[in-house]
């Protein structure tokens, strides 16, 4: 039996109690990490003097290539590995755990495994906002109508359009990072909750952390690095969503204003001449699940004692499904946007139409002297007028505010004319963008 305990136990566990309580189903995956905090605890037993520098070669080299033999009953990862060290190495093997708990262990592991798998994430962000950087860069003049309320409002760029998302994301790997800078940080010494009496000095550097947390029951009882990155994934999926919503809106045949390539869209099994935006719908969809990822890891936090729990075991369910989900999510979403072609002719065919320069003429006004609350006013009186007998508000008002108006209901022209939209601004935007992302990939590249 690789139970990590029992001595003091007169009864074998009962069956229902060990299926309820195991976590191996979920932690196997953290089996390279809890073998790379054990060693770097082996070394630091090595250098209190409790194991022989050859027993620390052996117990080092039998990590790295330990077969894990995961049998029905074990509990966890730790006891996976604990019983592969022991049939490898039956002398040594029963001297590496002491001052260490699976309490600090777990923690260390954990710790360990979001370091990089955050990181890949991160990457797979920079990828998202280079892909959208590329499609601005591209469509440098493609004018669209911008929204608010979802009802038309004013000429944007198609370049404005697709940066704004991609500056989101941007921020998105930045917070994660910044979760990551503070997630990074050695547990191990901690033991269970105390610390021990063997005289341990553990070198976070050597486990693979920038420092050590200076308090042991800090240590074993955070779970602020999780909730952290979860809510910076959660945010994320809400991003994905917006982008999704748009891309669902933009191909549809009432917006005509982009089509998915049909790599990326699915038909229907029952109508033949379907196309649709599972990616975005799903991209949608799961930010339901990246949210819940975060809410239930809180209500599960809340209210805990220190130091320990066994309740902190139902952190790594949501950790894992948060990085799944962003790492299936984030490519599919990337290569979708690569390929995604915009249809700005229909898009330029609805930002010239309608009234959507109403606000340009206003200003134009503003500009020849009249004050703004006036004009708002007479624009919207014309507004009125061309829509009440369908005359085109060009024509309008040329004909109540000279003819000369014209030059100023152009909607290339209205995005040229401001400095937020301006072609200058666009490229400095692409500047900003791609510094943020080299220094995203710098900093995911630890
Ligand atoms: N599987 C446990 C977890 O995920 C490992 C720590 C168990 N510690 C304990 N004292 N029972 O948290």
């Amino acid at each position: 039996l690789s139970k990590l305990w029992g001595g003091r136990f007169s009864k074998e566990p009962a069956p229902e109690m060990q299926a309820f309580t195991q976590s191996l189903s979920f932690d196997l995956r953290l089996a390279a990490d809890d073998r790379a905090v054990l060693a770097a605890h082996c070394r630091a037993l090595a250098r209190a003097g409790l194991l022989s520098a050859a027993d620390l070669r052996a117990v080092e080299a039998a990590l790295d290539d330990l077969e894990l033999r995961p049998e029905p009953g074990d509990e966890d990862v730790h006891s996976v590995v604990e019983r592969a060290l022991l049939q490898r190495l039956p002398e040594i093997a029963p001297r590496v755990r002491a001052g260490l708990s699976r309490n600090d262990r777990v923690a260390a592991a954990l710790r360990r495994w979001l370091l990089r798998e955050g990181a890949a994430v991160v990457a797979l962000l920079a990828d998202l906002v280079d892909t959208l950087a590329a499609r601005a860069r591209e469509h440098p003049d493609a004018v669209l109508p911008g929204y608010t309320h979802l009802q038309r409002a004013q000429p944007v760029r198609l370049a404005q359009h697709v940066l704004a998302h991609a500056f989101a994301f941007a921020r998105d790997a930045d917070r994660m990072l910044d979760a990551l800078a503070r997630a990074d940080a050695s547990p191990l010494g901690a033991g269970a909750l105390a610390g021990s009496t063997l005289g341990l000095e553990h070198d976070p550097a050597d486990a693979g952390f920038a420092r050590a947390m200076p308090n042991s029951l800090d240590a074993v009882a955070a779970r602020d690095f999780v909730a952290e990155f979860c809510a910076a994934a959660a945010i994320c999926g809400v991003h994905l969503s917006r982008l999704g919503e748009e891309v669902v809106l933009w191909t549809s045949e009432e917006f005509g204003f982009a089509e998915l390539s049909d790599a990326h869209a699915t038909g229907s099994s029952l109508m033949p001449q379907k196309k649709n935006p599972d990616v975005f719908e799903l991209a949608r969809g799961k930010a339901g699940r990246l949210i819940g990822d975060l809410t239930g890891l809180l209500a599960t936090l809340k209210g805990l004692p220190l130091a320990y729990n066994r309740d902190l075991q139902e952190d790594k369910e949501p950790l894992f499904d948060a990085v799944d989900t962003l790492r299936s999510m984030l490519p599919a979403v990337t290569v979708a946007m690569r390929d995604i072609a915009f249809d700005t002719e229909n898009m330029a065919r609805a930002a010239a139409s309608g009234t959507l320069l109403a606000t340009d003429l206003a200003e134009y006004l503003v500009q020849r002297g009249t004050p703004f609350k006036d004009a708002h006013e007479m624009v919207g009186r014309a507004v009125q007028a061309a829509l009440g007998d369908g005359r085109s508000l060009a024509e309008v008002a040329a004909a109540e505010f000279g003819a000369d108006v014209k030059d100023v209901l152009d909607a290339r022209a209205s995005v040229e004319r401001r400095a937020a939209q301006s072609r200058a601004a666009a490229a400095a935007q692409l500047a900003e963008l791609g510094d943020s992302v080299a220094r995203i990939r710098a900093r995911s590249a630890r």
